[in-house]
């Protein structure tokens, strides 16, 4: 018999209260800039699940053949009796882990952690019925903040797949992988996805996408903006813009102003000035080398245990072990 159960770390109400804090840090500095976390509502949940089928989109299908060469081997090397998963969307690739664990006789639970509360429930309902022998335990939660609600059942491991740990900026992400390394026992391990630094012209229109995708994924921040602040924002006032940064190894995705305007967000009490082509950074994405990724996870207390790529190499799964 299945069991699927919702424990909410982050309320509606929170959720408005971060979401303000957020907002006004952002519009007010200089230049202005808005966390990642914030595209996923309900909208912003499809829209990234339509990215993930674009022909552009080149890490979902990297990483899905992965796991699809190396489920097996990960199941083995983990033993793992509960799948923890952060920032599991619609759990798509995530089913080639269950399967392999499963196989692998050791999987009793599985317990996906995303802000997105509509995601969320849409794969725990699916996964329930095509798992019916799993207990699935879903956390609404922030994977910067509540790490340390990861509940201790059995031996873990701990997915952070899609390469979302790029979405992070270096000083946040250091802090979200000693967090990761505390929230486990010795011996427990973290399954991590990162897509890698490869030739510009691959990554931009990867997140610049003919059909404007990921232009309307940009965008929809600003719709979160009217709906849970009051704030007037015309979303086709602003244009999407991606950039590579050689400098910091990471894509950019910026909304530039069209023209001057006055934004206003009554529930902030401010009125936003954009001058014309002013650009507001929405998100970065941050590309990584294996000794980069080797280095960050021995300075949070892990050992790297195993590194696979997909054949184009273009994306990376570790295998990191807590000392
Ligand atoms: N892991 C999936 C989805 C990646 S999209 C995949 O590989 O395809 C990124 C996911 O992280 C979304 O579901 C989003 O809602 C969630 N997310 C973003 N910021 C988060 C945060 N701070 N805490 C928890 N979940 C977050
Ligand atoms: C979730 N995250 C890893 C995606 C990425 O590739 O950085 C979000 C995304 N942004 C634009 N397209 C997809």
């Amino acid at each position: 018999m299945s069991a699927a159960v919702l424990d909410v770390y982050l309320t509606p109400a929170d959720g408005v209260e971060a979401l303000r804090s957020d907002a006004r840090a952002g519009l007010t500095a200089s230049p202005k800039d808005l966390p990642p976390k914030w595209f996923y509502d309900a909208t912003g949940s499809e829209l990234f699940e339509l990215i993930t089928k674009l022909p552009e989109y080149y890490p979902f299908e990297a990483e899905r053949e992965i796991l699809r060469d190396r489920a097996a081997e990960i199941a083995a090397a983990s033993g793992a009796e509960s799948l923890v998963e952060l920032g599991s969307g619609s759990s798509e690739k995530t089913r080639l882990l269950l399967d392999a664990l499963g196989a692998g006789g050791t999987l009793r639970r599985y317990l996906p952690l995303d802000v997105s509360e509509a995601a969320l429930r849409e794969a725990m309902d699916a996964l329930s019925t095509e798992y019916p022998g799993l207990a699935v335990r879903g956390i609404v939660g922030d994977f910067t903040r509540h790490l340390d609600r990861i509940p201790a059942e059995g031996k873990r491991l701990l997915a952070f797949l899609g390469g979302t740990i790029g979405n992070l900026r270096p000083a946040e992400r250091a802090r979200f992988l000693r967090s990761a390394r505390d929230a486990l026992r010795p011996g427990e391990q973290l399954l991590l996805g990162t897509g890698l630094v490869i030739d510009p012209s691959v990554m931009v229109p990867a997140y610049d996408d003919d059909q404007g995708v990921t232009a309307e994924f940009n965008r929809n921040v600003l719709r979160v903006l009217n709906r849970e602040l009051g704030a007037d924002f015309v979303p086709d006032a602003f244009e999407h813009v991606a950039v590579w940064s050689d400098e910091r190894e990471w894509i950019e995705m910026r909304l530039r102003a069209r023209h001057p305007m006055t934004v206003r967000v009554p529930e902030l009490g401010l009125e936003v000035p954009f001058a014309e082509g002013e650009e507001m950074r929405t998100e970065t994405s941050a590309k990584f080398r294996r000794a980069g990724v080797a280095a960050e996870l021995e300075a949070a207390g892990f050992d790297l245990t195993a590194w696979w790529t997909d054949r184009a190499e273009r994306f990376a799964v570790s295998l990191a072990t807590a000392v």
